[in-house]
């Protein structure tokens, strides 16, 4: 098994990221090398391009997101951690690919589509051409596995038909004439449980770092009286708490506070609900407070000490490049090969 993840660098991390996508992470780091394989997670600072930036912010986030992976668990001894940008081999693919990508899939692609609006014209030619650049992420490295939000799975299906496609036009024939393939197809795999973790001040939009309120997540720099403070003021419901799920039906934010103690706890809502059926949120809100400070404020403290070491963060960074370009380069040199490019 070898998986292959990319999370684009954002500022502001908060405990939507950590329950969204970097627990997952952690769990199949920790799977993968219990069973012998192999993960690589990387930045996808190529990726964030395809959009105005700006570049000072884009170096700062990096290495805030290199911190922000190491303090939750992500562990570069045991996966390779690195941004895309320490290894060539990824925008040399995405070109080699673009040539089997054709200009109808990527006109189908949902993201770019919500992107672009209805600007298309004023569009960066990177961001029609992201989902090109992410399946060279994957198929440069022999991907079998690829943890991804939903929003992400029509383009590992891209990936997907990308890699067939080439294998078919341009993997090398053996003697029975049959292709042998450059390509490992990779799969997505959508946790079930990736919880999507709703504002505390409106249980219907996500909890995100561009809200205006800081009151509307939890930061993964924010101290215990921070976090206390900020779920005792979330917003919820005068009814107490039902006896199952169900119940939860129609009362956005109340459900968002039990999924959150649930994904905490790393139980099912029915038990928090079997716990505390019956009572208000007064009795509900501290014992949530108490457990989101019990389980962040290790990652909090590792957080802010590593975040200020620049240095230790370049030094992850470009060992984790180093391992993974030796990885990528017998597919890159494949690649050339099978479409007739002469490397001398
Ligand atoms: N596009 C992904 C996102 O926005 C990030 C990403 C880039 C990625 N390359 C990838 C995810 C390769 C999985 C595999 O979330």
């Amino acid at each position: 098994m070898r998986i292959v993840s990319g999370i684009q660098p954002t500022g502001n991390l908060h405990l939507g990221n950590y329950l969204g996508a970097i627990r997952n992470w952690v769990k199949m780091q920790d799977e993968v090398a219990a069973s012998g394989g192999q993960s690589l997670y990387f930045l996808a600072d190529l990726h964030a391009i395809s959009m105005p930036h700006v570049p000072a912010d884009l170096a700062a986030n990096t290495r805030e997101m290199v911190a922000a992976l190491v303090a939750c668990g992500i562990d570069p001894d045991k996966s390779i951690l690195f941004n895309q940008t320490q290894v060539p081999a990824h925008a040399e693919l995405q070109w080699l690919l673009s040539g089997t990508a054709r200009m109808g899939w990527l006109n189908r692609m949902t993201q770019w589509k919500d992107k672009a609006g209805k600007n298309r014209e004023g569009a960066s030619v990177a961001l029609f051409t992201y989902p090109v650049l992410q399946a060279a992420d994957v198929l440069l490295y022999q991907a079998t596995h690829v943890p991804v939000g939903e929003d992400q799975k029509q383009h590992l299906e891209l990936a997907r038909d990308i890699a067939q496609k080439f294998n078919n036009d341009f993997g090398p024939k053996d003697e029975n004439g049959e292709a042998a393939p450059v390509f490992t197809l990779p799969e997505a795999i959508i946790p079930p449980e990736a919880a999507r973790v709703m504002s505390l001040r409106d249980g219907t939009s996500k909890m995100s770092k561009s809200d205006p309120s800081d009151m509307s997540r939890i930061n993964l720099t924010d101290d215990a009286d921070t976090i206390m403070g900020k779920v005792k003021k979330a917003k919820t419901d005068p009814e107490v708490l039902p006896g199952e799920a169900k119940g939860l039906e129609g009362r956005a934010e109340a459900a968002n506070l039990v999924g959150i103690y649930a994904a905490m706890a790393g139980c099912a809502v029915d038990a928090v609900l079997a716990e505390f059926e019956g009572k208000g949120f007064g009795a509900f809100k501290p014992a949530l407070g108490e457990l989101l400070v019990a389980k962040l404020a290790p990652i909090n403290a590792c957080f802010i000490e590593l975040r200020q070491d620049r240095a230790a963060l370049d030094a992850i960074l470009r060992a984790g490049g180093e391992r993974a370009r030796a990885l990528a380069a017998p597919t890159l040199a494949a690649t050339y090969e099978a479409l007739g490019l002469v490397r001398g």
